[in-house]
């Protein structure tokens, strides 16, 4: 079938993945380190994984050498669990798609495979120069949130006009600024404009700037926002809200990037960089004739659509280290435990208002509390309430360290699926592998009545 090349330092890894892939009637070939990878990448060779980390010259330097050497060939890169920096890196120097390490099985195959099947096809959106690690965190494990930094790693690049789409509170903002920080021009101006906030004469001068004399009150000329954004990202937030004549203003600025001042006689250039948000369904905005159906296509050339929360939960624990960390900074703050109640009740409630609303949950939490323990009677009371009626037989209260957060909450689920693996991994959103070194790392014991539920399926590649 296909002649794949695995680059990895870890040899008990390699032969894993050479057993398994062998199986699929591939033909693999093995290289332990960047260097040994360049000398086996001969021209035969479909698709490369290639690890990350490596001593010697790391997989990320490598990436544009292979991609030089064989640039037909399809690379899959193996990353850490949580480094959305490396990934959205790593996509913009050329991979095609890249697996988390401990490595899933099923997700590697059927990356495989999708990569395989689309041979040939050019689909690549991005530039192969470098970009520094940029320091926005944003967490997420989720299969959700894997395809955002996917795609803000693949768009970042180009200039192209980017959609953001989700419920208030999902991060659309945060990815703005990611793409912002990815882009050619990182260090040039961020500036957001919310198309609700005002009305529509203030946003047009708010937007395109006014002549001396323009309006009533227009003392003196002032520049819009689009001239500041100039060598940089303009971030149009709840563009949904726009009025019908603000709207053929944008798509004027879109078709020939340019935009004429309240009160001026002539148009002005801009090169800023679009990225557009909304919380409302503009596909239906433009079914009721609402929103300009030409406009609508111009915006969304690249969506990114930002899951709820609450179909996401297996990012809260993520989301709630890197928040309290942030609001500990901001507050002057050493919060470090949280009871278990409390994990309870967030895991528990439904967050219409997403991550923003977990923040402030938190934050007024921790402005509450004395000591390092954030306990549930802090806690707003539609958070207890729904906790209480959830689970009525709530157990004596044991805190745990924010580490321990992870073992408590790996057993709990492990607790509710009757040690039953694969629906624990279904919940947990991890795999297999990663289980089983969480169940072993963390030392939970397997009760004799469950000894083997759920855990007939192919054997470990942890690494
Ligand atoms: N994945 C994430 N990791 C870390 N922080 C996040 C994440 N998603 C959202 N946040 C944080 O949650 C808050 C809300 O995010 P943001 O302002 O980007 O949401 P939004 O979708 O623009 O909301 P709104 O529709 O209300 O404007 C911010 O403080 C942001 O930093
Ligand atoms: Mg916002």
């Amino acid at each position: 079938m296909s002649n794949i090349l695995i680059i990895d330092d870890d040899v008990a890894s390699c032969r894993t993945l050479q057993v398994h892939l062998n199986g699929q009637g591939h033909n693999i070939s093995l290289a332990h380190s960047v260097e040994d990878g360049l000398k086996a990448a001969q021209s035969e060779i479909d698709l490369i994984i290639l690890d990350i980390r490596m001593p010697g010259r790391s997989g990320l330097e490598g990436l544009p050498e292979f991609k030089q050497l064989l640039p037909n060939c399809r690379i899959i890169m193996i990353t850490a669990f949580h480094d959305m920096e490396s990934t959205i890196e790593a996509m913009q120097k050329g991979a095609d798609d890249y697996i988390h390490k401990p490595i899933d099985i099923e997700e590697l195959d059927s990356a495989i495979d999708k990569l395989l099947v689309n041979q040939g096809q050019d689909d690549d959106l991005l530039s192969a120069s470098s970009n520094d690690a940029n320091t926005l965190t944003m967490v997420g494990r989720s299969r959700g949130m894997k395809e955002v930094f996917k795609t803000i790693g693949m768009v970042a690049k180009s200039p192209a006009t980017v959609l953001i789409t989700g419920e208030s509170g999902t991060g659309k903002e945060l990815v703005a600024r990611a793409i912002h920080k990815s882009s050619e021009t990182p260090d040039g101006p961020f500036v957001a404009v919310n198309c609700a906030a005002l009305v529509e004469t203030l946003l047009e001068s708010d937007m395109f700037g006014h002549e001396k004399g323009a309006f009533t009150g227009a003392v003196g000329k002032q520049d819009g926002k689009f001239a500041l954004a100039n060598d940089g990202t303009i971030f149009l937030d709840e563009v949904g809200e726009m009025s019908p004549s603000m709207q053929a203003k944008l798509l004027r600025v879109l078709q020939y990037k340019e935009f004429t001042p309240l009160g001026a006689k002539t148009a002005q250039k801009t090169n800023a960089r679009v990225i557009t948000a909304t919380n409302v369904d503009l596909a239906e905005r433009v079914q009721t004739g609402e929103f300009r159906e030409d406009l609508y296509y111009r915006l969304q050339v690249v969506n990114i659509h930002l899951p709820p929360l609450r179909e996401r939960k297996e990012d809260l624990i993520d989301l709630i280290q890197v928040l309290i960390g942030r609001i500990n900074k901001e507050l002057h703050r050493n919060v470090s435990h949280i009871s278990r109640a409390t994990l309870d009740a967030l895991e528990q409630y439904d967050w219409p208002g997403n991550v923003r609303e977990l923040e402030n949950v938190l934050m007024k939490s921790i402005a509450l509390s004395r000591g390092d323990t954030l306990s549930d009677d802090l806690l707003p009371a539609q958070l207890r309430q729904h906790a209480a009626s959830a689970d009525s037989e709530s157990k004596p209260l044991e805190d745990c360290s924010l580490e321990e957060i992870e073992a408590t909450h790996i057993a709990r689920v492990l607790e509710a699926t009757n040690w039953h693996k694969g629906k624990a991994c279904e919940t947990l959103g991890i795999s297999r592998p990663r289980l089983r070194r969480m169940i072993k790392h963390y030392n939970l014991t397997t009760p004799e009545q469950f000894k083997n539920a759920g855990d007939d399926e192919e054997e470990s590649l942890t690494t």
